[in-house]
């Protein structure tokens, strides 16, 4: 059996934009319909197969990140939800400053541009494409008065895969926090908040980790717990859950504080089941085929005549690979994929395609062909 098996795409697709929302494995459609008909004969009669499983997810998820503990793994509802728990829950005073790329996804921009106006802090923007050593261009912003540092993992247009362990090192032992929307590169490559020194990380589980959209994996250092302040509240984040008639309640010591209320359990089922199937896979094996994708996707590209805008060192490089065509419109050249049925993404000024580990040679095959004859055709 090969991998592709495990996935039943239909024929007529090619999909290459895990870095856009991913499909679902078999088996995790196979857990979302067993939950739903179990839902339906058992309803909560099985709950306690419900906390197993959310257990279960907070394990594969200590797993992904390389925390120390599976208590330190909240479940939010996506990306955005944890870069502004963090950028809202930190205490800002006027003339404080954040340090980030210009070309983030709008998930890392906006809550900080929403704290800068509300506490009057500055943002310090870096162009991150225009220089070889974009985490030296990051830190060289970074000064007494930066609170936090925070970046993609691997950035979504470009594909700029950036060296979390350097920065985490630099900025270790000083008052500016690092903060990781990792969302590019969890199931895509190995990310370990530990090795990194990082002290947030938010990830929502719709594209490498194969899972659906609105649930997210979130990290925060323990150390920091007592210095993120909380806005959200509710029954589940205390530390004595369930026990409804207390009149007194503590926030949860672990990660469940920043938890408000009742979990996503459908996602928990689903996210499982694609983080089993990663973890079946394991990460090295899953790094090493993207990494052939990719380098097979740029050799047959650069024989096409398209120029590559994703960096060219393979460790710069996660999942994705952005081109342009050289005579071509990007645009239209992307419709015309789109049309025959080429899943991929309009970014960063070029064609955005982005295989996992399990995509084959042949639907790799099949885009290339598909985009000679559209290149063929003229303008
Ligand atoms: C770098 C990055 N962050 C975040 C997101 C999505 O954010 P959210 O999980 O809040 O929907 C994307 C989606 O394209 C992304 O590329």
């Amino acid at each position: 059996m090969s991998y592709s098996d495990l996935f039943e795409l239909n024929p007529n697709l090619v999909h290459l934009n895990h870095a856009g929302v991913a499909p679902w494995p078999r088996a995790t459609v196979k857990a979302v319909t067993q939950f739903a008909y179990e839902n339906a004969s058992w309803s909560t009669r099985r709950y306690d197969t419900w906390l197993h499983e959310e257990q279960e997810l907070r394990e594969l998820g200590r797993w992904l990140v390389d925390a120390e503990s599976k208590d330190e793994i909240a479940f939010l509802k996506n990306t955005s939800e944890g870069i502004s728990s963090v950028a809202f829950g930190l205490d800002w005073q006027a003339g404080d400053n954040i340090v980030l790329a210009q070309e983030e996804f709008p998930s890392n921009r906006i809550p900080w541009e929403a704290v800068a106006e509300r506490y009057s802090a500055e943002i310090r923007w870096v162009d991150v494409n225009a220089t070889e050593t974009p985490e030296h261009a990051l830190l060289e912003q970074v000064d007494s008065r930066t609170r936090v540092l925070t970046t993609s993992s691997v950035h979504y247009a470009s594909g700029l895969k950036m060296n979390l362990p350097l920065l985490g090192q630099a900025l270790h032992d000083t008052p500016t926090l690092f903060c990781v929307d990792a969302i590019q590169s969890l199931g895509a490559h190995s990310l370990s908040v530990r090795e990194s020194k990082i002290d947030f990380l938010a990830a929502d589980s719709h594209k490498w980790m194969l899972g659906p959209e609105g649930i997210a994996l979130f990290w925060v250092r323990p150390e920091l717990y007592e210095r993120l302040n909380l806005s959200q509240y509710g029954w589940h984040m205390v530390a004595r859950a369930g026990q409804y008639d207390e009149a007194t309640w503590e926030v949860a010591p672990d990660a469940r504080r920043f938890e408000c209320g009742s979990l996503n359990t459908l996602g928990i089922y689903a996210l499982r089941a694609s983080l089993d199937l990663l973890h079946q896979v394991g990460m090295i094996d899953v790094e090493e085929r993207i990494a052939d994708r990719i380098q097979q996707l740029d050799q047959s590209l650069r024989a096409l005549d398209c120029r590559i805008l994703t960096p060219s060192e393979p460790d710069r490089r996660a999942g994705i690979l952005t081109f342009s065509p050289s005579r071509q419109e990007s645009g239209k050249v992307y419709e015309q994929l789109m049309e025959r049925g080429i899943l991929c993404a309009a970014r960063g000024g070029g064609i955005r395609f982005s295989p996992h580990f399990y995509t084959p040679a042949n639907a790799l095959q099949f885009a290339l062909e598909a985009l000679q004859e559209i290149l063929d055709s003229g303008p």
